[in-house]
């Protein structure tokens, strides 16, 4: 299936002055990732200046150069791009750096910022930059929203031009590492280990090692018995061990380039050590001895919870479970484990409070995990930008320490000293033409890969860099779409699940209201609404879950009064008529942001629709019609939600709007 270069397009630039800088390169270095930033840069100049720049033996001759430097002071992975006299130097310390810092001077030019004087300078704020697909070996893609999987097809691995495609983009953006299969890992899958998916995995690992990526795999934890035939997956037991050791040494061996596992145990069914009354430091370290001959990497999943629960029982609390499971293993972990955690203690909700084991673990290496596939934050055919929750999530303040104690500090290592840490995002990649389903999703993946090089960009600035290079600079477009990528989350979150209290989505595929499709289950996601409040009592009074938080936070979401209000009914049960800091009831703001929230779709699909000739054809009527559908679908959100909360209450709407 053909496939578009997203913001890597290169439209062909009216001649100007930068054009004279992409005249001649100079390259200091032998390495298959430079290699790489001279391909990229030949190409850019190509494609948008029409100019095939010359190869100069000495750098004095070049107008571009590449310098490898090891005492560039930059780290292996940052860069110094530097103009002067007409001529612009890459320096870093490692290749990979040389190949951002040669990224970073397309996008300058994409932008139309001018180079004389350029003098910049970064550093990758997190060592690690992975994206985690969901991919299954059939083709599917669990939680995908646009296509069918580009890696995986009828239970073979692909490796075409799309895998190349693939890699510069995220590339490109400074991702460094992608997980290609899914957590659930069940079928052929358990077999990636395994030699008859090699050749093509070896392709792979050599593709995306000419971009500086490191593949992994998600791992069966259960692979001893399913592929070794052992009768037990046992951490403990000496078989499984060596089965493990024995089987790393092969894959290693096998595949270049492999940077380690991600591994999802005794959750929503996966087997784990629980099984065998063992610890997860126990199945974790395990499998992290196996692979640390190698520099391999071990990436633990936090995301385990009772998910047999009974509605009945409000002292179970699923938010509670990462918590509880992993605070009292803290210290206990090989350096070679990661711990990646869920940024909020549910499962990427519109709205959660941070996971209290981001900033609860101290001696832990840990790793945020959010998603970019819009499984509850509208699947991609809703515009919804997340960089913004992203950024709040990273500014949290966790009071872990006196300085340096914000989730962005902890997985940048800066905290406790780690160089095992960073960042991960559910990828929402398919193999749809514009990759992402809706084009404005673009905007996720763009936003992940440069927020997670650098935690200080603003969410304003990464939709401007992100704009300009798909969409070019005119002020209209540039401004206009901005508008519409920065209403998207909050009117996502107004016309939804009210307060953090989340789901109210239809059971399975997590689509479109269903005030009540998770009440009465056994996931852990209760709303608790009856005829005079809603909201679940987190506190001590409660689950107690509030108490999981360092002071002052605890106290903070202890007190109804205190806790912020965005998160009221996750922490609180409070009364439809309990009046909110805007003096307003509790029903009527419930009443009035879905009325908002449905309002801010049309002025966004108005915004849209202004730029019909500035945007090209296909992509302007890809977006015009998933807004057509956004619109209905938000009102059919207010409305269900509306009604429901009306027929509980009894209680009229101030300003007499319709409500069923
Ligand atoms: C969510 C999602 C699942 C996924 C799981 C996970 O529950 O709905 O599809 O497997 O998260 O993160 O492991």
């Amino acid at each position: 299936m053909s496939y578009e270069n997203a913001w890597l397009a290169y439209q062909k630039k009216p001649p100007t002055a930068d054009a004279a800088y992409f005249s001649s390169l100079y390259v200091e270095g032998d390495h298959r990732v430079i290699a790489t930033a001279r391909e990229e840069l030949l190409r850019a100049a190509r494609e948008m200046f029409g100019k095939d720049m010359i190869l100069c033996e000495n750098r004095e001759e070049a107008t571009i150069s590449f310098i490898w430097d090891r005492m560039a002071k930059t780290g292996e992975e940052g860069y110094h791009v530097r103009e002067d006299n007409g001529k612009i130097t890459i320096t870093s310390e490692g290749p990979k750096g040389i190949l951002y810092g040669c990224f970073a001077c397309i996008r300058w030019v994409k932008m139309e910022k001018p180079f004389a004087g350029m003098d910049l300078l970064e550093k990758p704020s997190n060592p690690i930059r992975i994206l985690n697909h969901w991919d299954n070996m059939d083709g599917s893609i669990e939680r995908g929203y646009s296509g069918k999987s580009f890696f995986f097809r009828d239970e073979k691995v692909l490796v075409n031009e799309r895998t190349r495609a693939y890699a510069r983009m995220i590339a490109s953006v400074g991702i460094n590492a992608s997980v290609i299969n899914n957590v659930n890992v069940k079928g052929n899958a358990t077999r990636l280990i395994d030699p008859v998916y090699q050749e093509e995995l070896v392709q792979m690992a050599e593709i995306f090692a000419d971009y500086g990526i490191r593949l992994y795999f998600s791992l069966n934890f259960a692979a001893p018995m399913e592929l070794g035939g052992l009768s037990t997956a046992d951490p403990q037991d000496e078989q499984v061990q060596s089965w493990w050791q024995e089987k790393m040494k092969d894959v290693f061996r096998r595949i270049p380039n492999l940077g380690g596992f991600l591994v999802k145990a005794d959750s929503e069914g996966r087997p784990g050590p629980f099984t065998y009354g063992r610890t997860h430091a126990d199945g974790a370290n395990m499998l992290a001895r196996a692979v640390e001959p190698y520099g391999g990497i071990i990436i633990w999943r936090c995301f385990v919870y009772n998910c047999q629960q009974d509605w009945r029982d409000k002292k179970t609390d699923r938010a509670r479970s990462g918590y509880d499971n992993f605070m009292p293993l803290d210290g206990t972990f090989l350096d070679n484990v990661i711990l990646q955690i869920k940024n909020g203690p549910m499962d990427f909700q519109v709205r959660e409070p941070v996971s209290p084991l981001l900033g609860g673990l101290t001696k832990t290496n840990q790793m945020l995990e959010v998603q970019i596939a819009q499984e509850y934050t509208g699947q991609q055919r809703h515009v919804c930008y997340l960089i913004p929750m992203f950024r709040e999530v990273l500014e949290h303040r966790t009071y872990c320490s006196n300085e340096q104690d914000t989730v962005a500090d902890i997985i940048s290592g800066r905290t406790f000293h780690q160089t095992n840490c960073g960042m991960a995002a559910v990828a929402n990649t398919g193999d749809d033409e514009n990759w992402t389903g809706h084009d404005l999703a673009a905007a996720n993946l763009y936003g992940f890969g440069r927020l997670s090089f650098d935690t200080d960009l603003s969410s304003e600035a990464i939709a401007k860099e992100w704009i300009a290079c798909t969409f070019g600079t005119d002020p209209e477009v540039m401004e206009k779409i901005e508008a519409i990528l920065m209403m998207s989350w909050p009117a996502y979150e107004k016309y939804t699940s009210p307060l953090g209290i989340g789901w109210m989505v239809n059971p399975g595929f997590h689509y479109g209201p269903n005030v009540d499709g998770y009440e009465y289950d056994r996931w852990g996601t209760y709303h608790r609404a009856d005829h005079l409040g809603i909201g679940v009592d987190r506190t001590s009074h409660g689950t107690g879950y509030a108490q999981q938080y360092r002071e002052p936070l605890s106290s903070q979401y202890e007190s109804l009064e205190k806790c912020p209000e965005e998160l009221l009914l996750f922490f609180h049960h409070v009364s439809y008529t309990y009046r909110l800091k805007t003096g307003k009831t509790l029903i009527q703001h419930i009443y009035d942001t879905h009325f908002e929230g449905a309002e801010d779709v049309e002025k966004m699909a108005e915004l849209w629709d202004s730029l019909e000739g500035k945007i090209p054809e296909k992509s302007f009527e890809r977006v015009q019609n998933r807004f057509a559908h956004q619109m209905d679908h938000s009102k059919e959100w207010r409305d269900q939600i509306n009604s429901y909360f009306y027929r509980k209450s009894f209680l009229e709407d101030e300003k007499h709007r319709t409500i069923y």
